[in-house]
């Protein structure tokens, strides 16, 4: 079942490069272990297919969007009764009701949603609200965290293994001055957090966290940390925010809050809500969220926010998600793949730790013991990392990676994802190992 690495493609990301800045549509699409993007021509269930028609196994889905597989039926009709209704956007429906309705039902955090397009928007839009209502700005995150591409977020710690140090752009083209206003704090770093808190609590309109860091390969957070977050928060009137947007429908219907009963002031989601199909939302605390136009005066509209195809396929999405038992399969499933992986890794005496959650993973090379921190996370073995995800790329098992550098992306598995197809992946993964054993 061995195929080629996709060889044809060099020549597209060449003339790419003419014409698409860098090559690409968005950084993360390029593979930066293929040196080029992972060019695909469909997907369907658990695969998706290159250019030549080579079949591979999806461990990316869609960077998580895809939760029920590619080219899910239900998914597919819903979108089709949206073109069918003639493409209308900027309109409110009938759907985007009963959307919302869904969401309040089974999201903790929902009493009410406001829909947008990206997940990016919808974080920003969070911390504008919690701005507005506490008459504060600074937010405190914690390293390493993504949320998305706007300013406040590409801010990093200049060195997230040191107690203290001062804030710096993440990449180029943020103005360091918009530094002051962030915060930045370990995750599962309990001491630093009551120490940032006695020093800035009363100064703070926002704490943002990822529930389980998904975007470091899976650091879930330790006991008692999420309500230690919720209870300073609450008692120094500071916005608790939740970005679900990789967690939500993840490990459970409700997301991390559901999980774990820490409930935030706002919450967004994105990514799984509709498999695929632009989407993002924000929910929350009535209070907070009529601080939203028109109502209130916190700026939020958009021509595409909420467009009905997304909307229809988010319907869709969460009605096969709210079925009997799903959750508990994709648990039971997850808990299976993810001991197998680990051990196929040990039986081959490599140094990687397997950690998952629901249905996101992360595999962090170089490492055995547990990762509880981003600094654990970042001494990932991007060398070992690479000749295991072209091994693999090689035997129809594609696994993305988002960066040559720093902790190890998050991969996935969808609800269409069979045993079979874990059987097979797992094999794949043993002959991997076996040639990385034999220093290939
Ligand atoms: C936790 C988290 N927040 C925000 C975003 C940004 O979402 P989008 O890519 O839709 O803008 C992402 C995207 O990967 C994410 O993982």
């Amino acid at each position: 079942m061995s195929r080629p690495v996709v060889s044809h493609t060099e020549g597209l990301f060449v003339q790419a490069q003419q014409v698409l800045a860098s090559g690409v549509s968005a950084s993360m699409r390029m593979h930066p272990y293929l040196g080029r993007p992972f060019y695909l021509s469909r997907g369907d269930g658990p695969h998706v297919y290159d250019l030549a028609g080579g079949r591979y196994l999806d461990f990316n889905l869609s960077n998580g969007a895809a939760i029920l597989g590619h080219r899910h039926p239900a998914v597919e009709q819903a979108v089709l009764r949206g073109l069918e209704a003639g493409i209308i956007a900027a309109a409110e429906t009938p759907f985007h009701e009963e959307l919302a309705a869904v969401l309040c039902e089974i999201i903790p955090a929902a009493e009410r949603v406001r829909f947008a397009s990206v997940g990016s928007e919808v974080t920003l839009v969070a911390i504008r609200i919690a701005r507005h209502a506490t008459g504060r700005t600074k937010i405190l995150k914690f390293d390493g965290h993504f949320h998305g591409l706007v300013e406040p977020f590409l801010l990093k710690r200049e060195d997230p293994t040191a107690q203290r140090s001062g804030v710096v752009p993440s990449s180029g083209g943020v103005p360091t001055s918009l530094s002051g206003d962030v915060v930045m704090v370990p995750w599962n770093d309990a001491e630093a957090f009551e120490r940032a808190i006695a020093g800035h609590g009363t100064g703070l309109a926002a704490v943002i966290c990822e529930p389980i860091h998904f975007n470091a390969g899976c650091i879930p957070p330790t006991p008692g940390f999420l309500e230690l977050l919720r209870q300073r928060t609450t008692e120094n009137g500071v916005v608790l925010i939740f970005d679900e947007i990789l967690s939500g429908f993840r490990t459970a219907l409700g997301g991390v809050q559901e999980q774990t009963g820490v409930v935030p002031d706002l919450c967004t989601l994105a990514k799984a809500l509709a498999n695929g199909m632009p989407l993002s939302a924000l929910v929350g605390r009535a209070d907070l969220m009529e601080h939203l136009a028109p109502t209130g005066p916190v700026a939020h509209s958009g021509t595409y926010s909420g467009h009905l195809l997304s909307v229809l396929a988010a319907l869709a999405t969460v009605a096969e998600l709210r079925k009997p038992g799903v959750y508990d399969r994709l648990n039971e499933a997850a808990a299976a793949f993810y001991q197998d992986l680990q051990a196929v890794f040990d039986r081959h005496g490599l140094p990687v730790r397997v950690q998952g959650m629901g249905a996101r993973f992360g595999l962090h090379f170089g490492r055995r013991a547990p990762v509880r921190t981003y600094a654990d996370a970042l001494g990932h073995d991007h060398e070992l990392n690479m000749r295991f995800a072209l091994g693999c790329i090689e035997r129809g098992v594609y696994f993305h990676a988002y960066s040559r550098q720093g902790p190890p992306g998050h991969a996935g598995f969808s609800l269409a994802h069979t045993p079979k197809d874990f059987a097979e992946t797992l094999d794949v993964v043993d002959a991997v190992a076996t040639d990385l054993g034999r220093g290939g």
